[in-house]
């Protein structure tokens, strides 16, 4: 029996297995709007035979994209065209999500693969928007959220929302990691506001709470919703893991049905001692003090390491990236490596080993 392979039930919901591809931008998007591009890289993936496809950062709010080649979720043409991917991913029996994001103030650079420097306005840029005026190393000084700025950004995630329903996700994932726009008011090293969304704990986790309240308040009970968390800045004085444990206590109050445990991107000088799962024990710890339901990601390669972390109770759900984006059939071999029935698509079988 592999754990990997059982099912997992999130309020109505049930994964067919504990592997999940994670949100990978793709910076292939114009005015948001996905295209050829997108279909084809989720329909294969989607044939990998991963549970959970979790479709890339989409900007709530033009001025919160990372780069000119963001999805977006702001306006009603967009429907379309993502709707065409939750259609594809869920024809191949995974379920289809999507991650609701702002990047703050580290909006407006080049795609992935271009400099990543503030876009001038010649450049198709625009200014930043954060917490406080306080740049990301090397990037233009973002503007301070006003009082009536910040209400707009919680009723952007809450419109998103709607329109990634009416898309046909099952599931929307909150990004409040790796530096972008929440995890800025959440840390200290970035929010130095003196009203009330800045200041204490209190103070800083209440974009967070209030955009979870707003995006459950129209997100279907019977649906679940996701939120991505950097765990730590890996920097003395910020974020962290006791910080982010207090926090999901409280998201679990406010109807969050799974954390994804993730770390970094704050502070790009921070020193992170990436190997080979290192930010499962975040998740671990996580599960085992907030009492949610969590996904480990990070450097998750081996179809042994995935099973080991859901056999052991160290995570319920494994995000798979990089590797997958090597490999998109990587699920359907790591059902063979460990012994279980890989359902590859008919169309497949000839070419598969007897
Ligand atoms: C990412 N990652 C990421 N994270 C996120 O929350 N939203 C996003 O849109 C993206 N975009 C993105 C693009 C690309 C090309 C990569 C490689 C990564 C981070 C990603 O979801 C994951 O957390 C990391 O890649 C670590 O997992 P792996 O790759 O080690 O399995």
């Amino acid at each position: 029996m592999s754990a990997l392979f059982e099912p997992l039930t999130l309020r109505s919901l049930t994964l067919p297995n504990r592997i999940g591809i994670p949100p990978m931008c793709q910076y292939s998007a114009t005015d948001g709007l996905a295209g050829d591009w997108h279909a084809q890289h989720y329909g294969c993936r989607a044939v990998g035979g991963a549970g959970l496809l979790i479709v890339e950062a989409s900007a709530v709010l033009p001025e919160g994209r990372i780069s000119p080649g963001d999805l977006g979720l702001w306006n009603e043409a967009q429907i379309g065209p993502l709707a065409r991917l939750a259609r594809l991913i869920e024809s191949q029996g995974a379920v289809p999500a999507i991650q609701l994001a702002h990047a703050g103030r580290k909006a407006s650079v080049g795609r992935g693969w271009e400099a990543q420097s503030t876009l001038s306005a010649e450049a198709g840029g625009w200014t930043a928007v954060a917490p406080s005026a306080i740049a990301f190393e090397g990037y233009a000084e973002p503007q301070a959220l006003d009082a009536a700025a910040i209400t707009a950004v919680v009723a952007a995630f809450a419109a998103a929302a709607g329109r990634a329903l009416t898309a046909g996700f099952r599931m929307v994932e909150i990004h409040a990691a790796h530096g972008y726009l929440l995890h800025q008011f959440l840390s200290p090293l970035s929010n130095r506001r003196g009203d009330e969304y800045g200041g204490s704990f209190a103070n800083r986790v209440r974009l967070t709470r209030e955009v979870v309240a707003a995006v459950r308040a129209v997100w279907p009970q019977e649906l679940p919703l996701l939120i991505r968390l950097s765990a730590t800045d890996w920097v003395e004085g910020g974020w962290d893991i006791e910080q982010t444990v207090a926090l999901c206590r409280l998201l679990k109050e406010d109807g969050v049905d799974l954390v994804d445990v993730s770390s970094g991107g704050l502070i790009p000088s921070a020193k992170i001692p990436a190997g080979p799962g290192f930010q499962v024990p975040f998740a671990t710890r996580i599960r085992q003090e907030a009492g949610l339901p969590v996904a480990a990601v990070g450097l998750i390669t081996e179809p042994a390491q995935a099973e080991a972390i859901v056999a052991n109770g160290e995570a319920d759900l494994v995000l798979v990236g990089r590797e997958i984006l090597r490999n998109p059939y990587w699920p359907l071999q790591a059902a063979q490596a460990l012994g279980v029935a890989a359902a590859w698509p008919a169309q497949y079988l000839r070419a598969m080993p007897r």
